[in-house]
């Protein structure tokens, strides 16, 4: 039976040697999502990281001069990026249990790397974005690219996985005051295959 995605990311030492895979799997949606976003974020503005993680997507922010604030069902994937010293505040919380303890409008940008793919149904993460920023504020995100066809589902590392279409992702969007600004593909060494995952940034507009 698989293991939950809690025990999985709280395992000893899996969120210290957690950078070092990623390096070595050209785990680059951080850069991706980042370099996508730029024009849209500004200093001293509030990015929330839904499944933070040890805070590899929103150092880049941080860098940029955004205020971090994050989220992540594992304490120990939290305690790295804790230690970092870059965030302004940290909660433990499992994204499938909405509302998120955000109000609405309550942050300037989101982003979520590397964990929809997770998620057979993404769909709260992004009605919980689209709910949480304010309008004309961005939302980063990157799924695994479910291509043409219907959403896919296969195994990594003995768990199931999710590939999401374009088409799926976009009906969520318009369903929440979210509008594409910008996608793009790119190609992810996972240990046993390659996978093509696929970044978006949306933009909340008036209904
Ligand atoms: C592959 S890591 C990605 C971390 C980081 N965003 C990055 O780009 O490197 C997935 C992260 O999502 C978190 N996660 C997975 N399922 C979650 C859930 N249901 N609720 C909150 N966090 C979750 C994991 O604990 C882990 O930190």
């Amino acid at each position: 039976m698989d293991k939950s995605v809690k025990q999985v990311f709280d395992a000893p030492g899996f969120a210290a040697a957690y950078e070092n895979k990623t390096e070595k799997a050209n785990w680059l949606g951080p850069d991706v999502m980042f370099g996508m976003s730029y024009r849209y974020v500004h200093a001293g503005e509030k990015i929330l990281d839904m499944g933070i993680g040890t805070g590899l997507c929103s150092e880049l922010f941080h860098r940029a001069g955004l205020l971090v604030y994050g989220m992540d069902i594992s304490a120990e994937m939290l305690k790295v990026a804790e230690n970092k010293g870059f965030t302004e505040e940290l909660r433990e919380h499992n994204l499938a249990e909405t509302p998120y303890p955000y109000a609405d409008n309550s942050m300037d940008h989101a982003v979520c790397g590397g964990v929809m793919h997770i998620f057979a149904d993404p769909s709260p993460i992004i009605r919980e974005a689209a709910r949480i920023i304010r309008i004309g504020g961005v939302f980063a995100f990157c799924c695994l690219d479910g291509g043409d066809g219907e959403n896919i589902k296969t195994r990594h590392c003995d768990h199931e996985i999710h590939g999401h279409t374009q088409d799926f992702i976009g009906q969520r969007l318009s369903a929440c005051q979210l509008k594409l600004c910008r996608t793009l593909s790119f190609i992810v060494d996972m240990p046993d295959c390659k996978q093509n995952f696929r970044a978006y940034v949306v933009k909340k507009v008036e209904r």
